[in-house]
């Protein structure tokens, strides 16, 4: 982790190994599907490091012992569309997570996102809040979501991307100076239309073949 900015990058191997798969044109929406929802939960299962926990203590069919449960309800929140991609991916991990819907429509033009949907549990301070979106952009509709999720009651909060630019992060810091951000590669920048390069697209349309 970079203490300055709490930016964790995955340089795992088998991460990068499948986001080259992600990122290439001529990877189909099935292969695109199975590939992010793989490396959401490669991921989640480093972000879950961090979860608090407490010793429990079980009977085993020979004894009592003391093992580990994770603490409080996590709760697992997709940007739409394709954040859902990635929320697949956690789900398998961690079936015992709930999900709340965040819907938010980057206008191409502006690039200013608008909100369509928010189905969100009522106590989301029961738990550990992982946001999930493939692209962290400009920031802004993962700085939208995450006030959203503040307003909402959200407390501990992270947010976990596929491939981030630059100025998403900046934009983050100037409202979340201290949520931890994690993704699978820091990209070079954006371009003029606002999508990340080198990126992998538009994650949404390459996911559901919209494209
Ligand atoms: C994309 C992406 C992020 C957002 C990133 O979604 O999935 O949510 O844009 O851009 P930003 O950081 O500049 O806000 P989009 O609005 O295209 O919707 P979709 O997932 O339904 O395709």
């Amino acid at each position: 982790m970079t203490p300055q900015t709490n930016l964790v990058v995955f340089e795992h191997p088998l991460i990068q190994h499948k986001l080259t798969y992600l990122r290439e044109r001529s990877t189909s929406s099935r292969a695109f599907r199975a590939l992010m929802a793989q490396i959401a939960g490669l991921m989640v299962y480093e972000v879950t490091r961090a979860f608090p926990h407490d010793p429990v203590e079980i009977d085993t069919p020979l004894e009592t012992m003391t093992g580990t449960r994770l603490r409080g309800t996590i709760t697992v929140v997709p940007v739409l569309r394709a954040g859902l991609g990635m929320a697949e991916g956690v789900l398998d991990i961690m079936p015992e997570a709930r999900v709340g819907h965040l819907g938010l429509a980057r206008d191409e033009r502006t690039l200013q996102p608008r909100a369509y949907l928010n189905k969100l549990p009522r106590d989301l301070d029961a738990g550990p809040v992982i946001l999930v979106d493939p692209m962290l952009a400009t920031g802004g509709s993962a700085a939208a979501a995450l006030g959203m999720l503040r307003d909402a009651g959200a407390r501990d909060l992270r947010l976990m991307c596929v491939v981030a630019a630059p100025e998403g992060i900046a934009r983050i810091r100037q409202t979340e100076p201290d949520l931890v951000i994690y993704a699978a590669a820091l990209d070079q920048s954006l371009n003029e239309r606002g999508f990340i390069v080198p990126g992998l697209g538009d994650a949404g349309d390459r996911l559901y073949g919209t494209v």
